[in-house]
């Protein structure tokens, strides 16, 4: 087998809390290889964006390291692009703007024509040369998450890290989202690890479901190799036998193996947490659903 362009070995994290120190991994081994398109599945709270945040070098390891091409990674970089729930991009700037900083920051010594090159190819990429010169709040929730997309792409990153990506939409929109995300992955050939809820969206979209166990202490559980042909056809993919197959076994993963019930509450012990992220989600979730709806 090739070098693996990711590599997390022995991958750890321990958080310092009020009641002492809080294990949410513990031995997290993963190795990607360049191309592959990786989800991360897992009830809430098991350590998913944990992952994703040391993989984009925005947390440090406690025990363990994350390799990127051969190097270690240290902090965050353009090579790690990072795609949230809630788009982030910057309300004053254009969805030009927004793109075209992504694209400065690769740029060196290129000229305004190339930059200029540079951001409407990935606004054709995601549809959305139409609407360059629109503000994000003149546009839907699903549209801003495109744009979020293209200025991630536009890192030319030799990862994309998405942090359910599309969680904060309705049904349609992001069955839209998740086909030109297919589209684009099959003319890039980027290597993406998204996080996701949505089992659908995991089989449909990936090469690997990586399953994690609840936490404390949580690792991977399970990964599934899903060995269907692409380009997958939604409509088509909801027939196939082998598509079943794989759903019911990240469901029996989730349900039963790992059913919540089976949790040594890590909520309890560490509530004011909790609280601070249900804070941090909810009001975000709000924000984006009623855009969400014309997109
Ligand atoms: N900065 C932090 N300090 C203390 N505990 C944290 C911190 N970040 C995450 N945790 C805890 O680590 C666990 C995993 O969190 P997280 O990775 O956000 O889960 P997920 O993304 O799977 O919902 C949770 O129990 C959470 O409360
Ligand atoms: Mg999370």
């Amino acid at each position: 087998m090739e070098k693996p362009l990711l590599d997390l070995t022995r991958l750890g994290m321990r958080f310092p809390t009020n009641d002492g120190e809080f294990i949410a991994l513990k031995n997290v081994d993963l190795q990607i290889q360049q191309g592959e398109f990786i989800s991360l599945i897992g009830h809430s709270g098991c350590g998913k964006s944990t992952v994703l945040n040391l993989v984009a070098g925005l947390y440090l390891p406690t025990d363990g390291g994350v390799i990127v091409d051969g190097r270690e990674v240290s902090g965050p970089g353009p090579d790690r692009a990072v795609v949230f729930q809630n788009h982030s991009l910057l309300p004053w700037l254009s969805v030009y703007q927004n793109v075209e900083l992504a694209v400065k920051q690769i740029a060196g010594k290129q000229d305004k024509a190339w930059i200029k090159e540079q951001v409407m190819h990935y606004l054709d990429l995601i549809q959305m040369t139409h609407a360059a010169d629109k503000k994000p709040d003149e546009i839907s929730g699903g549209m801003k998450q495109r744009v979020g997309i293209a200025r991630a792409l536009a890192l030319q990153p030799k990862v994309l890290l998405m942090d359910e990506p599309f969680g904060a939409l309705d049904a349609l929109t992001r069955a839209h989202l998740q086909d030109a995300l297919m589209a684009i992955q099959a003319e890039l050939n980027n290597t993406v690890i998204m996080i996701t809820h949505d089992v659908d969206e995991a089989v449909l979209l990936s090469d690997k479901i990586v399953m994690m166990t609840n936490g404390p202490a949580a690792t991977i559980g399970e990964v599934l190799e899903i060995d269907l042909p692409r380009p997958r056809e939604r409509v088509a993919m909801a027939n196939h036998p082998q598509y079943q197959h794989y759903r019911q076994s990240v469901l029996k993963f989730l349900y039963e193996k790992q059913s919540k019930s089976a949790v040594t509450k890590p909520e309890v012990k560490h509530a004011a947490t909790e609280a601070s992220a249900k804070a941090q989600d909810e009001p975000a979730a709000k924000a984006d659903k009623p855009a969400a709806r014309q997109a």
